[in-house]
């Protein structure tokens, strides 16, 4: 069951999809560079199975299938954001999977070899739901899984998308997760916003212990 304040989030990712085109949003990217830098270490296998979470529109299952991994899926809160990924996928789309739900309150049909966020989990700010998005990567990741995570860092803004978020660096992030995560790299980024504005990210990959 959803509360109002999953409902709330749903409502405002919704509208945010619905009013502007991708290229329009503070955080879209033509490349997911840092990822696919992260993401493609040689224990990642073609077959692997891929969750990108609050995978919005962006372009990480198009470079993904374009490197012949074939187990891809992108789960978002909105719907609106999954469509628009599938009409830029076009007959591609069909080798993906979607998942439209709340990463909060999901429960997975499989375990997952790696799982990407860019820019999802820095809006957790009330601690149950980081408990709970923990849980999920606890429950539904198997044992030596990639995680790759990119949040604003602690040079990041307060506020993003008209909501609070919470700055991590590669530090306090390791803490969230806490023991069943072995980090393993970061990379920072300055992400260049269209509207020409600098926002500082980091992300940071762990192994699933
Ligand atoms: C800043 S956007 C980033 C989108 C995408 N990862 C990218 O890099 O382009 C944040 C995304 O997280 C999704 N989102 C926010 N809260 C979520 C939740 N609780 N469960 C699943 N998706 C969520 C939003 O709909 C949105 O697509």
């Amino acid at each position: 069951m959803q509360n109002s304040n999953a409902v709330a989030t749903r409502e405002h990712w919704e509208k945010i999809y619905s009013s502007h085109s991708e290229e329009e949003l503070s955080w879209f990217e033509a490349a997911p560079s840092i990822s696919l830098d992260l993401l493609l270490t040689p224990s990642l296998k073609k077959d692997a199975a891929i969750l990108d979470v609050g995978g919005g529109t962006s372009r990480l299952p198009d470079a993904l299938l374009d490197r012949g991994f074939t187990n891809v899926t992108v789960l978002d809160i909105a719907q609106s954001a999954l469509e628009i990924s599938k009409a830029r996928l076009g007959e591609r789309s069909s080798q993906v999977k979607w998942i439209c739900a709340d990463i909060t309150n999901w429960e997975a049909a499989t375990l997952y070899n790696a799982w990407h966020d860019r820019a999802v989990f820095h809006f957790l700010v009330d601690e149950n739901a980081r408990r709970a998005y923990v849980e999920a990567m606890e429950r539904f990741l198997a044992p030596g899984a990639l995680v790759v995570i990119g949040t604003h860092s602690t040079l990041g803004p307060e506020r993003c998308s008209g909501l609070p978020v919470q700055r991590y660096s590669a530090q306090s992030l390791a803490a969230e997760l806490g023991d069943g995560f072995r980090w393993t790299a970061t990379r920072k980024l300055e992400h260049i916003t269209p509207s020409g504005e600098m926002r500082h990210f980091q992300f940071s990959r762990f192994v699933r212990e």
